[in-house]
Parts: structure tokens; sequence; C-alpha cells
């Protein structure tokens, strides 16, 4: 079958670029699930067009990365003066919380129309960016798909410009609930663009139910059990779970310097029982929830004391935001409250490192961990917790995982789900967790194991190409 080529549109590029001289460029690989999910696209002819993570203003730098990303068959956006009050102003200042149910930020409640009037303008200077750089490589016959919230105007730019475009959007957060999206003054204008894609992708039914009420309760339109007709127009709706890319992670777990950081960190660990943490410091991660139900848990089972050790991986995220460097000061005055409490001279209970960590490492820790503990307040998928199933060997560990998590729907056969909220649920769930029997633990990592395997990021991106190609082919058909 000839697949047509794929222009992948996101924020963020798979690498982060790094000058280290006026006509040279070093890279790291971005952080959080979008990046991971779409580096598992093996099977298309694919460009991705994002922000290198990084502002340049001359010439000879531009023309020298966008050689250096062209390697890596990335096309950069370059976002100059908008850059900041588009990305951390109105995309994670503003739709991030928004959309993650926790409101909108003191500054835009107290200031709205100048923060909230000059943060939108510059979402939409940033958008009309992304559109020139689609429409500077798009050659007939492309498909364009566009992720995540940062990119809402996009399709309505691209559809205005050339209508026969094949365009998509897939939103990797949730969508929250009407009462929570119509706060938005932005919010026709935002549901109209989207619906003028082709196909409109979410992880649940949950997030796209609550985009269709939305869309019904604010502009109008119908629902049908295909998606939203607005104006007599259909836009296809649909629920397109993703999954990681399995084999990479079972590789990897069995190659011998993964083996070797296993026995390391267990001597490391002195052969305490390990409950690890995964999570960008991100204000939805909800780890000072976890922290606190951990603190109850010692609390309440002095036995534990000194046999288990709750290491955190905080990866770095939008340093720029203040609510981001507030929740790092946070968390580390808990872990320093908690170790001070709990911790003897030979042991802490908590390491919080806010750090990213090499991928063999990672695959190292998940291989060895007797509890995943994962207390999202809310959050789209959570690729961590399929990672952690992919990667268990020997006696399995268990995934504690929050119910809001868009995984819970699909991992939480397998788990203990769990309220973060309710600090003494969670507590009670370590607990299970870390006396639950070997045969226990099999049965349940076989059920969440079976799900990994069967539900690769290739399957959720030919799931949503083939119905894109299905509704694009029938639209030709009919006109
Ligand atoms: N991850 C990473 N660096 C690390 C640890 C983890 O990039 O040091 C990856 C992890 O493997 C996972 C992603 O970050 O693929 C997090 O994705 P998830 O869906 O759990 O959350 P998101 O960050 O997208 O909110
Ligand atoms: C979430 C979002 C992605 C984003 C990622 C990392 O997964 O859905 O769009 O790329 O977080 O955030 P960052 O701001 O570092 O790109």
């Amino acid at each position: 079958m000839v697949r047509p080529r794929l222009l992948v549109v996101s924020m963020s590029l798979p690498v982060t670029a790094k000058r280290t001289g006026e006509e040279t460029w070093s890279f790291t690989m971005s952080p959080g699930g979008l990046v991971s999910a779409l580096l598992g696209l093996k099977e298309f002819e694919t460009k991705w067009i994002g922000w290198p993570g990084v502002d340049v203003h001359d010439a000879v730098g531009k023309k020298a990365l966008s050689i250096a990303l062209a390697e890596k068959g990335c096309i950069p956006v370059f976002l100059e003066e908008v850059c900041d009050q588009y990305y951390n102003g109105y995309c994670n200042n503003i739709l991030w919380p928004i959309f993650h149910y926790l409101g909108t930020p003191p500054e835009y409640r107290n200031d709205v129309i100048i923060t909230y009037q000059s943060q939108y303008d510059a979402y939409k200077k940033a958008n009309r960016i992304f559109f020139d750089v689609v429409n500077e490589h798009y050659q007939e016959g492309d498909v364009v798909w566009c992720h995540d919230y940062h990119v809402m105007l996009l399709p309505q730019y691209l559809k205005e410009y050339n209508s026969k475009m094949k365009v998509g959007w897939f939103l990797h957060t949730p969508f929250p609930s009407s009462e929570m999206y119509k706060t938005l003054p932005s919010r026709s204008e935002l549901l109209r663009s989207v619906l003028t894609a082709d196909l409109v992708g979410f992880h649940t039914y949950d997030f796209a139910r609550h985009f269709v009420n939305a869309c019904m309760c604010i502009l109008g339109t119908e629902a049908t059990s295909e998606g939203v007709v607005d104006q007599g127009k259909l836009t296809r709706v649909a629920v397109f779970p993703i999954g990681i890319e399995p084999e990479r992670f079972i590789n990897t777990s069995k190659l011998s310097e993964v083996t070797e950081y296993m026995k390391k960190f267990k001597s490391d660990f002195g052969g305490r029982k390990l409950i690890l943490g995964v999570d960008r410091l991100d204000t939805i991660k909800g780890i000072p929830h976890k922290y606190q139900a951990f603190e109850k848990f010692l609390e309440e089972n002095e036995d534990w004391r000194g046999k288990v050790l709750l290491l955190q991986i905080a990866v770095p995220t939008r340093n720029g935001i203040g609510e981001y460097q507030k929740i790092k000061d946070q968390c580390h005055g808990l872990v320093g409250r908690i170790n001070g409490r709990f911790g003897s001279i030979s042991s802490v209970p908590i390491i919080h490192l806010d750090c990213s960590i090499h991928f063999h490492q990672l695959c190292a820790l998940y291989a060895i961990t007797d509890v995943l503990l994962v207390t999202s307040l809310r959050d789209g998928m959570n690729l961590v917790s399929s990672e952690f199933v992919a990667c268990q060997k020997g006696e399995k560990g268990v995934l504690v995982l929050s119910e809001f998590a868009g995984a819970g729907q699909s991992l939480g056969a397998g788990a203990l789900l769990v309220n973060p909220w309710n600090v003494k649920e969670v507590s009670n769930a370590i607990g299970e967790a870390l006396s639950m029997s070997r045969e226990e633990k099999e049965k349940k990592h076989q059920i969440n194991f079976q799900y990994v395997k069967t539900h690769s990021t290739q399957q959720w991106a030919d799931d949503f190409m083939n119905k894109l190609n299905e509704v694009t082919s029938k639209a030709e058909q009919e006109t």
C-alpha cells in the first residue's frame, strides 16, 4: 500500500536544540509523552514540524539549525518574540490548567483583559507562523496531522488556504467538561477551527464526549454517532487510545547494560522495596499528593519504615512559568519534612531527583520496581504506566494508578485504581501493593501486559490514518 507523506505538526520537536558555536548545534531528546509516542511512528514517511526549544535571532544560526534538523527529518518553526506569551502564556498558563481542571491562574483572574488578550494574540500569531511553515513544505497528497492544544487554530488556517488538504487534529490532554471549557473567552473560535479538520481524535470516550457537548452548548451544533454537525457539515470525532512501542522497552530491558544497572540499583537500595514515580514536574501530576500519601503510609505502618524507598524522577519542564517553580519548592519542602521525620543516619525514605535520566537507567528502574505510583490529578493518557508494564521481569510489581489518568481506562483492570485527592486511600493502596501475593501480582501484570503489547503507537497511528483516509475519500466521492 502506498502511504501518503505525513507532516506531523506539534509545538515541540522530538529534540531540543542547544547552540554550541556560530553554526553548530547539539541536541537532547525533548521530554513528555507526545514526543515518546510519535517517535514510534516508523511506517510512515514523516516530516516533523515544530519549535526547536530555543530562540534563534540570526540568519546564520537559523540556517545551520535547519540543516542539522533536516538530517533528523525535522523542520524548525522559529517563534521569536511571540514564544513567551504563546508557550509560557496562553498554551501552558491558560489552556493547560483549564484542560486539566486546575482553573485559571491568579494573574489571569486579576487582569483578564491585558493578560488574556495579549496571550491570545500571541497564540494566533504563533499558529499563523506554524501555518506558514506547513504551507512552505506541503506537497499535494500530504496528510497534515496537528497535535495538541498548541495548534488549535491551525486546522482552520490550513483549510481556508486549501480546502483539499487532508487535516487531522489530535488532543493528547484531557478535553474538560463544557462547564470548565466555557470559561475560555476564545472558546468558540477554538472549537470552530478544530471542527474544520477532517478528523478529530481523543484518547478516551470521556474526552470526546466533553468535546462534542462543548460544541453543542457553545456553538449549538448537532451531535451524531459519527461526530459533530455544524451548519450541515459533519466533522468526524473518534477515540484512539495511544500506546507505546512495546518491543523497544521489552528488548531494551534485556540488554546487558540494563541488567547491570538493575543489579547496581538493587544493591544501592539495600534490599528495600522500591516505589517509583516518573513524572515531569508538573502541577497536574499530583507529586505533593503522592508525598503526603507516602507520609501517611509511613505514619501508620511503623513496620515498613526503613524497608521501603520512594524514588521520584521529577523531569524538569516549563521552567519559565511561576506555578512550575512553586511546585518544585513545595516538593522539596515535603521531601525534607518526610525524610527528617522518617529517615535515619543510613537511609532516607524519599529520593527526589530534579532531572531526566538515561533511557537504559529508566528501563532498569521500571524492571526492578515493586510499585509504580501514578497520582496524576488529571492526565491525558500517562505513558509511564505502560512503559513500566512492558519492562517488568521476574516477580512482578504493582501499578497504583490514578483514576484521573486516561490510562486508568485501559490499564485499570490490572492496576489498583486510586483517587489521588484521597491521601488515606492512596496510603492504603501502597500497603496493599507492597503486601500483594506473587500470584495476584502476576495475574494483574498479565492483564496489562497483553493490553500494552497489542495496543502499540504504530497501531494507534494506523487507526487514525486509516480513519482519516476513509473520511477524506468519502468526502471526495461526494463532491
Ligand atoms: N521520560 C523522559 N525522561 C525521563 C523520564 C521519562 O523523557 O527522564 C519520558 C517517559 O519515558 C514517558 C514520557 O517521558 O515516555 C512521559 O510521558 P507521559 O505520557 O507519562 O506524561 P507527559 O509528560 O506526556 O505528561
Ligand atoms: C504533554 C503535552 C505535550 C508536551 C509535553 C511536554 O505531554 O501533551 O504536548 O509536549 O507535555 O511538555 P513541553 O511543554 O515540555 O513540550
